[in-house]
């Protein structure tokens, strides 16, 4: 079956606690917390203390997405304030697999990220050390925006790729996922659905759940 994580990002933060209550009685598995510099990305989100201010109010798993450059610096803090899961994307180092190990170490699950334009074949080597992969379904950095089908593709090739070589790693997709969207990317192998603006414009959270798992 698979899991949805509702993306903090379209939450309203004025009643970040209520929320995240919500949330946890609509029957969603993850919390998926964007985290972004104004550098990688053009924008600027939520970091550290709020992160920490939410692990006091919640035992959910913490998904950290960090849209950042420099990943390795900040990953030692994001693991300490509370993630569960911490992903660093492919473009944003050059070190892509000490930055895996770093995340390893503290203990929590280690995702790599790859954005649209990226090749998911550069992932081949790294596959083996991750818990997770998460494929952006749009061009990070905003929420509302349309998936991007070629995307699809991708996720079809690492399904194909665990099965060839005994692996389990889960596939995340994050970026554009509604009903349809998101059965889309259940047909091909995915596994956790990222949902921010789809998931929090219902005035019950209950549904959206059930629409994505197509129940
Ligand atoms: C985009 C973020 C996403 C975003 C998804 O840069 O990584 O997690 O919040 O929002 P929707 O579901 O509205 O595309
Ligand atoms: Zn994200």
């Amino acid at each position: 079956m698979v899991k949805i994580a509702p993306s903090l990002l379209a939450c309203d933060f004025a009643i970040l606690k209520e929320e995240v209550t919500s949330v946890k009685e609509s029957g969603a598995e993850i919390l998926h917390f964007d985290v972004m510099d104004g550098q990688f990305v053009p924008n600027i989100s939520i970091g550290l203390p709020i992160l920490e201010s939410l692990r006091k109010v919640t035992d959910m798993t913490i998904d950290t997405h960090l849209m950042i450059e420099n990943p390795e610096q900040m990953i030692d803090l994001f693991c300490e304030a509370g993630s569960d899961m911490v992903s660093v994307h492919y473009e944003a180092t050059n070190h892509i697999h000490r930055a895996i190990q770093q995340i390893k170490s503290h203990n929590k699950l280690a995702g790599v990220v790859i954005n649209p334009g990226t090749p998911v074949e550069l992932l081949s080597q790294i596959l083996v050390d991750v818990d997770f992969v998460l494929i952006m379904t749009v061009n990070p950095g905003f929420g509302g925006q349309g998936f991007i089908e070629s995307t699809l593709d991708k996720i079809t090739w690492l399904n194909q790729y665990r099965k060839d070589n005994n692996l389990n790693y889960e596939i995340e997709v994050d970026g554009g996922i509604n009903d349809q969207t998101g059965k889309l990317c259940k047909d091909q192998g995915a596994d956790i659905l990222v949902a921010g603006s789809y998931y929090f414009k219902h005035e019950d959270y209950k549904e959206p759940v059930r629409k994505l798992k197509g129940e």
